[in-house]
């Protein structure tokens, strides 16, 4: 948060080997050293030229796509969305648990929203497999601290909401491993999700929308 120009490749929380084997170490490694990576740079490349934005931290520059030139807007909006994205989902996974399950205030308000986990567990596959091409599942808080589940396509990221987590479900994120079966990886992912995290995310948005700064 609050990072500016250049912006730098978040480093892995974990090996590369850490996921498997719901996602192998070869799909880690190419998905974080070389896409996400080319993220950033292209970024940086854009910016470079632009010194009158290089002060902006990464979250401005996504709420601010509007303002920026005709001829740089679609380049820093698919740029700065593929970090602040990858970021966000290298950030929300860890080794695979049995049983993984949120606990806590999450916990509660998941159940609240969907019923139950299960159920939560079935809508949030069933959008991911709705994500026509290349894209990300989320699960959000909006301002009123409902939780949903909703889509992007490309690297567009959810503005005016509080992000708790996402799946990467482009092909590069799963297709060494499961080739075309996107439902495989969704179910797998379940068992990697950083619930600790997510859980945490979920406190900043509440405890901001219950105090909101003036
Ligand atoms: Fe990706």
């Amino acid at each position: 948060m609050g990072e500016k120009y250049p912006f730098t490749l978040t480093p892995l929380p974990y090996s590369y080997n850490a996921l498997e084997p719901n996602i192998g170490s070869e799909t880690v490694r190419i998905h974080h050293d070389k896409h996400f990576k080319k993220y950033v740079d292209n970024l940086n490349e854009i910016l470079s030229q632009y010194p009158q934005y290089q002060s902006w931290s990464l979250e401005k520059i996504i709420l601010s796509i509007d303002s920026l030139p005709d001829n740089i807007k679609t380049g820093v909006k698919n740029n700065a969305g593929g970090v602040y994205n990858h970021r966000l989902y290298f950030d929300i996974m860890r080794e695979p648990k049995e049983d993984n399950d949120p606990s806590g205030s999450l916990r509660d308000a998941i159940i609240r929203s969907f019923d139950s986990l299960g159920n939560f567990y079935k809508v949030f596959k069933e959008s991911a497999m709705k994500v026509f091409g290349s894209g990300y599942a989320w699960l959000i808080v909006d301002k009123n601290k409902e939780l949903k589940i909703v889509t992007t396509p490309n690297q567009d990221v959810p503005t005016n909401v509080f992000h708790i987590l996402l799946i990467d479900v482009w092909e590069h994120a799963y297709y060494l491993d499961y080739q075309n079966r996107r439902d495989e990886y969704v179910t797998n992912w379940n068992s990697i999700i950083d619930w600790d995290k997510a859980e945490k995310n979920y406190e900043v948005a509440i405890n901001y929308l219950n105090n909101p700064k003036a």
